[in-house]
């Protein structure tokens, strides 16, 4: 049987929802991993059980919709001598290749799952990853199995590098070929680095194409070391969305805006890797919807902090404190097309998936007003207390 927790006592409460906006003196009921009534506190219905905030405010857990998180093995040095001016390439991917190849299946769940834990302790609900550390059909195989057994939104991304010793021409036939038939089971996403260093337009459209004709929804790395077709790609070809836009043409702003497709930004890798940050303002002010994530992975952004990263877009990319947790949450949701209907998640409703970022400050305000904080008080997901 279902138990019933009533949340009372949110001094402000921020639901992504349309009619509902942000209350406050609200109250939430939990009832099982749903949402089952949302309103004023004085309003509020009995549960099983009763939890008083004390004031907090209560956002939905984050979404982080782009971590590469299958991964064995560490790039310190190659940090240090980025700050030391080295600039980021593509190319460093394959020491994490090479680590990823020689652990075990239980090395990378155990990672894996240490990743998961570290980013649910500071609110993160939902986590899209990918596999991309493996490039060969034995090793793609096992990280989409890997990842799949611990999250419900798996990406496909063969085509994060051609692998050393191999031919480009060849090794996109094997990704949209064998490796793409033995991965789809596993996954629900299919992914292609777009970009200089990696695979160019025709390679990444035939990639993508396959996907798509296999069933996969499309998401795309697109413009993040320098300007490129990864943009109108993701759009031409119908992709839930084009991750990192660091570096976009006013056309790239405008095909976004009139699309369905997501401009996922991902800050702490353009800080991380010294490229400049994206210009938010730009596509929010042209009408494209934005998503904000954290891009956890070893080689260009090694962090699972959501709160870092929206605290980021309102100091440093002229996104409001609203802009920047809706694109973290509902924005996230929407990357990953799950942002509607029963178990919506992203969004505080009626039916959304009880999923609840209770924050130890009064309002979102403190995210960005003191930033580097640890204001996680509590993280409810699926009703359940974490
Ligand atoms: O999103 N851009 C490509 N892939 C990752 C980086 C992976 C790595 O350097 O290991 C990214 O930044």
């Amino acid at each position: 049987m279902d138990v019933s927790t009533l949340i009372t006592g949110i001094g402000e409460l921020t639901t992504n929802d349309d009619e509902l906006g942000s209350l406050t003196d609200a109250a939430v009921v939990l009832d099982g991993e749903r949402i089952a009534w949302v309103g004023a506190a004085s309003a509020a219905p009995d549960a099983d059980s009763r939890v008083d905030v004390r004031g907090r405010a209560v956002l939905p857990g984050w979404v982080d919709s782009h971590t590469h998180l299958l991964f064995a093995g560490d790039r310190t040095a190659e940090f240090s001598a980025r700050m030391a001016g080295k600039p980021y390439q593509a190319g460093g991917i394959a020491v994490t290749v090479e680590a990823t190849r020689a652990a075990s299946d239980t090395e990378l769940l155990k990672n894996l799952l240490l990743h998961v834990g570290e980013a649910n302790r500071q609110g993160t609900t939902t986590i899209e990853t990918k596999t991309g550390y493996g490039l060969t059909v034995t090793d793609e195989v096992r990280a989409a199995r890997i990842a799949a057994s611990v999250v419900d939104d798996v990406t496909f991304l063969g085509a994060h590098l051609v692998p050393p010793g191999s031919e480009a021409e060849s090794y996109v036939d094997l990704v949209r070929g064998d490796m793409l038939s033995a991965v789809a089971p596993f996954v629900r996403w299919a992914d292609v680095f777009c970009e200089t260093g990696a695979f160019d337009e025709t390679q990444s459209r035939a990639v993508l194409k396959s996907a798509q004709e296999a069933g996969l929804g499309l998401r795309v790395h697109g413009n993040q070391l320098g300007p490129g077709p990864g943009v109108r790609l993701a759009v031409e070809l119908g992709a839930a969305s084009v991750d990192h836009c660091t570096h976009l043409t006013p056309s790239d702003v405008d095909c976004l805006a009139n699309s369905d497709t997501v401009a996922t930004l991902l800050p702490a890798c353009d800080l991380s890797t010294r490229q400049p940050l994206p210009d938010a303002r730009a596509l929010l002010d042209a009408g494209a919807t934005v998503a904000l994530a954290s891009n956890c992975n070893p080689g260009s952004s090694y962090t699972s902090s959501m709160a870092f990263c929206v605290a980021t877009a309102v100091l440093q990319m002229r996104m409001s404190v609203d802009e920047a947790v809706r694109a973290a949450t509902w924005g996230g949701a929407r990357a990953l097309r799950r942002e509607t209907g029963d178990g919506a998640v992203g969004v505080i409703r009626v039916g959304a998936r009880a999923d609840l970022h209770v924050l130890d400050a009064p309002s979102t305000t403190h995210l960005a007003y003191r930033p580097g904080v640890p204001l996680t008080h509590s993280v409810y997901r699926k009703g359940a207390r974490l």
